[in-house]
């Protein structure tokens, strides 16, 4: 049982090649798939991965197993039910999912096969980033493969149990990654979120039951059913269970991906893997878990990187991508690069968002050419507020403000800076 530090990453070579179904197969390949379908029924299924502690790896962190639970599946229930990976992929810094589609495709097809076997649904999307072309190719590869060797299509395994997985692409805006809209967005209707309730486990596609899952979790799921709960359960170091992938981009010598423990100290990503900051620059601060979460210090970098530890220290592990900030890099304008972004990506569905975002940038800009005075930072304090959870449709709005409010909690004196010098930099936008 050669890698069992690194089961996600374990078929991954450094050069551009793609693990082919004879390569995955010789490392165990659905082995896991063998293992549920023939010895373990859906509900099993389900209580195995829900033990094993499998948090989803597409920001929020919910146990994979308790979400699949959650699926009605008594007699009576609707027997039409979908499942959805979810390869949307646009989060700024975030690149994992498309390392693990295009280097190893058919671990995700497994997992969606266990998973679909658990909730017992008999048609799969794989929900794919339009950009993704060399993604699509060898996804399409994997899928024909698959149904070659009899993994997919009509009585998967000679069993009761049969699955089609289709591929969609994206039509390319960030919020199609996010599950509500995704879904409208697969029925052909314009990507805006729904109101919640009902979950999509209960009311998704088509008003059918419906689990949307992150790739990376997906692709977890083989090998809690391969190699057990408890070895899965033994890989984190905090108390988060699992390995994950994290990534970290910046000024740092080696940006990169590295599947590590769950609750890997931030200090030996940053300082091990990512082989510390570049000659000449210091570290400032970083977002633990890409664009949408909140700036940490220096201060915290011997903090756990697992969703407890870095929620305790007032930021989200999200999808495990930290972008460092350094010390030649305005903050300021860091943040105006990304409340750039999220503003464009609004659906423009709720008023908070469609108004607050541009509102922001707004102030953002004048604050960096010289026109800013000291109450913007009191409005753009009160719109942190104002766009803040549970006062728009989705997270896309919050997860914006995470960056800005604590920039202006751990960075005021660089805001304050411009709004006190003479306007310099008027010509810059
Ligand atoms: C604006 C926005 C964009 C999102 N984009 C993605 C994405 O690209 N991929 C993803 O897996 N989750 C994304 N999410 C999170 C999904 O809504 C959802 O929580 C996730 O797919 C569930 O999978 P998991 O439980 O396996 O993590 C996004 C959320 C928001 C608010
Ligand atoms: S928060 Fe923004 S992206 Fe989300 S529904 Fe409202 S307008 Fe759309």
């Amino acid at each position: 049982m050669e890698n069992m530090q690194t089961p996600l990453t374990k078929n991954i070579r450094s050069d551009r090649t793609v693990a082919t179904l004879a390569d995955y197969e010789s490392t165990g390949g659905y082995q896991g798939m063998r293992k549920a379908i023939t010895e373990l029924q859906p509900k099993q299924v389900q209580q195995w991965v829900k033990d094993a502690g499998l948090r989803g790896r597409g920001g929020a962190g919910f146990n994979a197993g308790l979400k699949w639970s959650m699926v009605p599946m008594d007699a009576d229930a609707e027997q039409v039910r979908y499942l959805v990976a979810n390869a949307d992929e646009m989060e700024p810094g975030t690149f994992k999912d498309r390392w693990l589609l295009e280097k190893d495709p058919h671990q995700l097809i497994e997992g969606m096969i266990i998973a679909a076997y658990a909730i017992q649904a008999r048609i799969g999307y794989i929900f794919l980033r339009g950009e993704y072309h060399l993604a699509a190719n060898r996804l399409e590869t994997a899928l024909l493969e698959a149904r070659s060797k009899g993994y997919l299509g009509e009585h998967v395994l000679n069993s009761d149990f049969s699955l089609e997985i289709y591929l969609h692409y994206s039509a390319g805006r960030y919020i199609c990654g996010e599950e509500t809209a995704l879904l409208n967005a697969l029925e052909g209707k314009r990507a805006t979120p729904r109101a919640k309730p009902p979950f999509a486990v209960v009311s998704g596609l088509w008003g059918k039951p419906t689990v949307v899952n992150n790739v990376e979790t997906l692709c977890n799921v083989p090998h809690i059913l391969h190699y057990g709960v408890e070895w899965y359960q033994s890989l984190g170091r905090g108390v988060d269970k699992g390995s994950k992938i994290f990534g970290v981009s910046g000024r740092v010598k080696q940006p990169g991906l590295w599947e590590l423990p769950m609750g890997t100290p931030i200090r030996e990503i940053i300082e091990d893997h990512a082989g510390g900051m570049r000659d000449g620059y210091k570290l400032r601060g970083f977002l633990p878990g890409g664009a949408s979460t909140d700036f940490l210090l220096p201060e915290h970098l011997d903090i756990l990187m697992d969703y407890e530890a870095v929620a305790k220290a007032g930021s989200r592990m999200g999808t495990g991508a930290i972008i460092v900030l350094d010390d030649k890099t305005c903050p300021v304008q860091m943040v105006l690069n990304l409340e750039q972004f999220f503003a464009q990506e609004s659906c423009g569905w709720c008023t908070p968002c469609r108004d607050g975002l541009p509102w922001t940038v707004t102030l953002l800009k004048d604050i960096i050419c010289g026109l800013g005075r000291q109450e913007d930072l009191d409005t753009l304090t009160a719109l942190t507020h104002q766009l803040g959870p549970g006062n728009t449709f989705c997270a896309l709005a919050p997860g914006a403000m995470e960056p800005l409010q604590s920039a202006l909690k751990y960075f005021r004196a660089d805001f304050e800076r411009y709004i006190v010098s003479e306007p310099t930099l008027l010509e810059s936008f």
